[in-house]
């Protein structure tokens, strides 16, 4: 196998028109990746050096390729954009390999081995052009060049240009193509612009290599895997695909999901077996599941580390934090970020924290806020308490340590630290460190007063009477004379 002397190319500079937003559609993701990774990526694994052609939104697209850090990357600029023929036209001075492998920027479903197939194809049979063709069932999914073949002929005709008559061919053309150099440094210059839309398309070269009896090879693949996007129509089509392909994948590793299509899950998840994914969970980029969790319905978990029998309870919001093994979050639990839950800690509902640290078995199950709090094992946190730890400028930070019991609705004013196994009364707003073991009480004294409550009563009703005007005295009905 000669993969060193294939180069790939990745057409990325069209003005997606047809998305009908003011960006380009190769920012928009699919399952948390944007669209234009997913033939870089591709090409990437199968280490090819690769040359995106930018132009629409240019920078855009460098910043999202450039955040992945992948080697052999470059960009070539198409100033104005022409359509495809000219986009691979002006890459010709970068052309150093025996082989161009092309790839339109806009097919996120193509698989690895499609693309090693062609390679293999095109080097065992010396083809001059080796290119991907599918069968579209459904007349209805439109914008396909349409592959016509007659006898050893194959030719392309762009959908734009065929007569009506012709529109029901369903062999279609993916956009994966690759050529050797040498056929390709003649037939790139006999590439003109087309009558009928002033654009050069890329697909007559396969027209050039047929009149010029050139060798040009097929293979076929299953349409759902290369279909383009070009519209947001076909943007959902597509991640609703690939989101499937992803569901289906962890359903064959051992875990379950009890409704699967209302399910969101991105590329870079991993999940362990015997796991349960509940209804309208949303699983974002960068997500680790363990093994044996129950994901029960309708939590957002992003870029966190989920360990080993873990239950999320519904209504959660999970953002950059860790939670250990045997753990539970929520109904209703929001961490932020950076929070760090201890082995068979609970956080509870309508828990919000962020930049907090929870030991082992540590429990703040109502009503709680925790931020920048460093909080040991073994301790409860009461419901409504709350870390003050910001005075406007800057945060400071409240350590409880292990074994302390946070009274129900505290104030915690931080600076501050909460001593071993330390007691807080219900109600108290604390100001001063307590030592370990200590207890600090910091409320005002209850009054209580017998029988006061039936004398208040009596008052404000007393009160009432005065304030209220009497009502206008009605005349007595007059008997009829
Ligand atoms: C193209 C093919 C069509 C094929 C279909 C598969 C041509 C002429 N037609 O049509 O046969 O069935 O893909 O999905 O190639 N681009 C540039 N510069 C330009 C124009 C486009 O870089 O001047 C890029 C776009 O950003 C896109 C790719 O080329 O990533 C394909 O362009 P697009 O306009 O989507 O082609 P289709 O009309 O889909
Ligand atoms: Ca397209």
């Amino acid at each position: 196998m000669t993969k060193q002397t294939i180069q790939g190319i990745v057409l990325a500079a069209g003005k997606s028109s047809r998305f009908k937003t003011d960006g380009t559609k190769l920012q928009y993701t699919l399952c948390g990746q944007e669209m234009i990774m997913f033939p870089v990526k591709l090409l990437n694994q199968l280490t090819i050096p690769t040359s995106i052609v930018i132009g629409h939104k240019k920078e855009l697209v460098m910043s999202v390729v450039n955040a992945y850090n992948l080697p052999n990357i470059s960009f070539i600029e198409q100033k104005e954009q022409k359509g495809t023929g000219h986009a691979l036209k002006i890459t010709q001075s970068s052309w150093n390999s025996d082989h161009i492998l092309v790839m339109n920027g806009d097919m996120p479903l193509v698989s690895i081995d499609i693309v090693e197939q062609l390679i293999d194809t095109h080097l065992s049979l010396s083809a001059d052009i080796s290119f991907v063709k599918a069968h579209n069932q459904d007349p209805m999914i439109k914008g396909y060049g349409r592959v016509i073949k007659k006898g050893s002929s194959v030719t392309i005709k762009e959908e734009r240009d065929l007569p009506a008559d012709a529109l029901d061919i369903c062999c279609v053309n993916a956009g994966i193509y690759i050529f050797k150099r040498s056929f390709l440094d003649i037939a790139i210059n006999h590439l003109t612009s087309s009558s009928v839309t002033g654009e050069w398309y890329i697909t007559d070269l396969i027209n050039f290599a047929n009149a010029h009896k050139y060798s040009v090879e097929t293979v076929d693949a299953p349409f759902d895997k290369i279909r383009g996007v070009n519209t947001l129509k076909e943007l959902w089509e597509a991640e609703y695909i690939k989101r499937a392909e992803l569901i289906a994948h962890w359903m064959n590793n051992g875990v379950q999901f009890s409704a699967a299509p209302h399910i969101q899950i991105d590329i870079d998840v991993t999940i362990g077996s015997g796991s349960l994914i509940g209804p309208g969970m949303i699983i974002k980029k960068g997500t680790s599941i363990g093994h044996n969790c129950r994901l029960e319905a309708y939590s957002t978990i992003t870029a966190s580390t989920i360990g080993d029998n873990v239950i999320i309870l519904p209504y959660s919001v999970i953002n950059e934090s860790h939670i250990e093994a045997h753990a539970t979050i929520g109904p209703m639990a929001h961490l932020r970020g950076q929070v760090h839950v201890g082995e068979y800690s609970h956080v509870g509902s309508f828990v919000e924290a962020t930049k907090t640290t929870f030991g082992a078995h540590s429990k703040a199950k109502h009503l709680a806020y925790l931020g920048n709090a460093d909080i040991g094992s073994q301790v409860n946190i009461g419901a409504g308490v709350i870390t003050a730890n910001y005075n406007g400028v800057s945060k400071s930070k409240t350590t409880i340590k292990d074994g302390a019991h946070i009274g129900a609705l505290n104030a915690l004013i931080a600076p501050i630290t909460i001593g071993e196994n330390a007691i807080t009364a219900a109600g108290s707003t604390i100001t001063d460190s307590i030592a370990d073991n200590g207890f600090a009480i910091a409320r005002t004294y209850q009054i209580t007063k017998n029988d006061y409550a039936t004398q208040l009563r009596a008052k404000f009703t007393a009160e009432k009477e005065q304030t209220t005007p009497s009502a206008p005295i009605k005349p007595a009905p007059t008997e009829a004379l």
